[in-house]
């Protein structure tokens, strides 16, 4: 008793167990009596591996006052590759507590047999968004949207009506996701959330663990690069060439460092000005990166 007052166990008593869920049926009732109470629900779908840039969705999301319903769920059928599926990192414990500590109201993890009861075999209904899931991201991983536009409705059809929160540094699966809900009236307002960096500038990724000292260090020419791009305006095919250059001087193997309208994803002509956006990716010693950033860039004269 003398102690119950101490700051450490009044902070433990503010602080609210997580709820965690697997069951998709429980999920939705969750959802659905937070609405019949007047809530908004912020929902942050993740595939686990929490880092900072995961925990400033959390945080938008309880500054707008929603109920935040996160959830895991490493989704295979957005791997093109059997060996990447294998190598993404997990860790459940450190994200149950880092929910826990961010405010994180309730924690969603479905299993594989709820998601996709057919797994490995295809799932009947595929969900693919034609176009912005064509290009980019699209054309070096194929079948990587389909797999995020469809566990993506999943997430959406479960939850119902809610805000969901997206990191920036899927600048194109954003894009894909805008469209779905455009396409299909999903009662679901897209909020997308700025990208968090380390202090040397690489953008946060779940990937990073991945990277062996050396490649850590080389990952830093990805935002090196755009900001190369960012530095002048310039027509967009001096641009493309001022990113490949920091990129490829710094040894990684570009996949694509292109400059695109940031709705549409179409690249940009000589003959267009104003502010676009640059996306790149590249392999650091294997491990893929992708990066963006908005560029302005200026038509060519004469
Ligand atoms: O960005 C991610 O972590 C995943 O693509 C998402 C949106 C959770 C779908 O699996």
């Amino acid at each position: 008793m003398p102690h119950s007052s101490s700051p450490n166990n009044v902070a433990r008593r503010l602080r609210r167990k997580v709820q965690r869920i697997s069951a998709i049926g429980a999920w939705r009732d969750y959802a659905s009596n937070q609405r019949s109470l007047g809530h908004t629900v912020g929902l942050v779908p993740t595939m686990g591996a929490l880092h900072a840039g995961h925990l400033s969705l959390f945080r938008e999301a309880k500054s707008r006052g929603d109920i935040v319903l996160a959830t895991i769920f490493v989704n295979p059928r957005q791997f093109n590759d059997v060996k990447d599926l294998t190598a993404y990192p997990r860790t459940p414990e450190l994200d149950h507590t880092s929910a826990e500590a961010h405010g994180v109201d309730c924690l969603v993890e479905p299993t594989l047999e709820e998601m996709w009861p057919a797994y490995p075999n295809p799932t009947a209904t595929t969900v693919s968004v034609r176009g912005v899931s064509d290009t980019l991201e699209g054309a070096g991983r194929p079948g990587h949207f389909d797999g995020v536009a469809s566990v993506v409705a999943k997430l959406f059809a479960v939850t119902g009506s809610c805000r969901a929160y997206f990191g920036e540094k899927d600048f194109q699966q954003i894009a894909v996701i805008r469209q779905m809900v455009r396409d299909l009236a999903l009662d679901v307002e897209v909020v997308s959330c700025p990208i968090v960096r380390d202090e040397d500038g690489l953008a946060l990724s779940s990937r990073n663990v991945l990277l062996s000292l050396d490649a850590r260090k080389k990952a830093v020419a990805l935002s090196r690069s755009l900001l190369a791009a960012r530095a002048e305006s310039a027509p967009a095919s001096e641009l493309r060439a001022r990113m490949r250059e920091v990129l490829e001087g710094s040894g990684v193997e570009v996949a694509y460092a292109d400059v695109v309208d940031p709705v549409t994803l179409v690249p940009v002509g000589d003959d267009e000005t104003g502010e676009r956006r640059a996306l790149i990716a590249g392999l650091v010693d294997g491990v893929r990166l992708i990066d963006n950033a908005p560029v302005i860039v200026e038509a060519r004269r004469g």
